[in-house]
């Protein structure tokens, strides 16, 4: 039931309408017994100012912010944490008493992932990520985090986007930049983790795989896609092939979320039922074709 004193949470984007985040957060909301709401709203990259003036106005709790606008609140925003600083985007805005705090919540959502679906409580010395856009950069300052990391392949379609990436987040000799031209093979000798965090594989392109064929990938790495729209991706089959663990980028979604939902609420979320209500309204987008 929404009551006065309900308070509001919503993510912004556009497009906005596929996104899976009012489903989990409101189921999250739901399981806890929360006086919380969640909504979509569509916001045009020209209508960005007056939506958190808006947030402001109408005293929101929260926001997640999407694509294309995780660059572009910081300059609306009181406050950013250091680590959306870093990263260079916010994905979750909060409105403490009228000062809108942004903070990035993509780098817990990957070593959460790793963690409490891959068992990976540790990282292993060596990693490969592939992709240097958004996904990546945020990615790469969580993996630069853990000293237990020696080694970190970032490798590219785009070298010079990937040089510029690695001295960004002042990763040093830690990072090897490489490219990453779908015919030839990489050297994935003793990486025990392969992150992809290029759009390759997503619908409506599925069939497709950042891993260029003979790539050796070590069958005790664990392979992780942060797609997940197909859920198995052709990646994941190849790393399976070869005797790899594999998790799809659904885990990664919900653990971000998650941090998110403790950020506005003070309270960590059943992150089980998070993940369910995501599934269900997956395969129910498939069943209509939205
Ligand atoms: P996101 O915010 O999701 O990371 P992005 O910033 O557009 O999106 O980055 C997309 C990533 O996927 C980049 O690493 C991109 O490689 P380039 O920097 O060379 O463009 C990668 N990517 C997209 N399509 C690709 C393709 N067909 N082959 C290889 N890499 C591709």
């Amino acid at each position: 039931m929404i009551t006065g004193r309900t308070r509001v949470l919503g993510v912004i984007g556009y497009p906005v309408e596929h996104t899976a985040s009012p489903v989990m957060h409101n189921a999250a909301i739901a399981k806890l017994g929360l006086d919380y709401v969640y909504i979509a709203c569509r916001v045009a990259p020209e209508g960005l100012p007056a939506a958190l003036q808006a947030m402001r106005a109408l005293n929101l709790c929260g926001l997640n912010v999407t694509v294309p606008h995780k660059q572009a609140v910081m300059a609306l925003l009181d406050e950013v944490s250091p680590e959306a600083r870093a990263i260079g985007a916010v994905n979750t805005v909060v409105n403490r008493e009228g000062r809108l705090v942004g903070h990035n919540t993509d780098a817990f959502g990957v070593i959460e992932s790793l963690r409490r679906d891959g068992g990976m409580v540790e990282l292993p010395p060596r990693v490969a990520l592939l992709g240097a856009g958004g996904a990546a950069r945020a990615i790469l300052y969580a993996l630069l985090a853990r000293a237990e990391i020696e080694q970190i392949k970032l490798l590219n379609r785009s070298l010079p986007r990937a040089h510029a990436l690695a001295a960004a987040m002042g990763g040093g000799a830690r990072v090897h930049v490489g490219g990453l031209d779908g015919g030839r093979a990489l050297d994935l000798t003793g990486v025990g983790l392969l992150i992809n965090a290029t759009s390759v594989g997503m619908h409506p392109v599925p069939n497709a795989s950042p891993l260029p064929a003979g790539s050796g990938l070590e069958p005790s790495a664990l392979v992780l896609d942060i797609v997940y729209n197909p859920l198995h991706t052709r990646l994941m089959q190849q790393a399976e092939a070869a005797g790899a663990r594999t998790l799809n980028g659904l885990g990664m979604l919900v653990c971000q979320g998650a941090r998110a939902f403790e950020i506005w609420t003070g309270q960590w979320p059943p992150v089980d039922t998070m993940l369910a209500a995501a599934l269900e309204s997956f395969a129910l987008a498939a069943r209509t074709h939205t």
